[in-house]
């Protein structure tokens, strides 16, 4: 997948793989270290998550019974559609979320064009559209009884969830929805990172690519 896309403006880097795999840990690891050298203003993370579509019209006994791990959620024709304007150097608002409400906030986020884009979520590589805008794609390979037990601490912590509440979701349709259609997908990766966010030596060598990219993008 590399250099697929016709990107002359920016890098736009994915980070895929299951859910509470480190994909948060690694973007906000290698944005924070790389905003260093780039400057803030010249990288920047879209989680797909941003891109839920809007259940404003559901109830929330409705909205609880969404399958958030199937790519039918996703309004991955916008992210499609940002992407395309961010490369062509023009800002878009970036719908925020809301986990509690299992809904798109009513604020969103203004987001400049930048050098780096780097994107985070389960389901980017499942999408031939966004694929074509990816510049190098990864994806975190973490075992699934470990993303279990932090996906478990952080819904119960973070997202107002309840134990039953996990421990069915995740049964139902986290699982079936990673075998289905996000384990499939590391097939289009360009390099798997095994051990979570925390490998820090997977991290230097996506650091080192992304500078590679940005000196040919001169
Ligand atoms: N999700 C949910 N309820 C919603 C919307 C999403 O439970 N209303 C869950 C989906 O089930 C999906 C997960 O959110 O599995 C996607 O977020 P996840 O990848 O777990 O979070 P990140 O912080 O992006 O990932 P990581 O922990 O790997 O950094």
């Amino acid at each position: 997948m590399s250099n697929s896309s016709e990107c002359e403006t920016c890098i736009v880097i994915a980070i895929a793989g299951a859910s509470a795999s480190g994909k948060s840990l690694i973007a906000s690891t290698i944005y924070q270290e790389l905003k260093e050298e780039l400057g803030k203003d010249d990288i920047g993370i879209i989680s797909e998550d941003s891109y839920y579509r809007d259940q404003s019209h559901l109830a929330m006994e409705e909205r609880v019974k969404t399958n958030y791990d199937h790519p039918n959620s996703m309004d991955h024709a916008l992210l499609v559609t940002h992407l395309q304007a961010l490369k062509k150097g023009q800002p878009v608002d970036i719908p925020e979320y809301d986990y509690t409400e299992h809904n798109r906030k009513q604020s969103v986020i203004h987001f400049s064009p930048k050098k780096v884009i780097i994107l985070e979520g389960i389901l980017l590589l499942t999408d031939e559209h966004i694929r074509n805008e990816i510049d190098v794609s990864i994806f975190v390979d973490a075992p699934l009884d470990i993303c279990f037990i932090r996906r478990l601490n952080r819904d119960m912590q973070e997202r107002g969830r309840t134990l039953e509440s996990v421990v069915s979701q995740y049964s139902k349709t986290v699982r079936p929805m990673f075998l289905q259609f996000v384990q499939p997908s590391k097939q289009y990766a360009d390099i798997i990172v095994p051990k979570g966010g925390k490998n820090r030596i997977a991290i230097n060598i996506l650091k080192a690519q992304i500078k590679q990219l940005l000196k040919h993008h001169k």
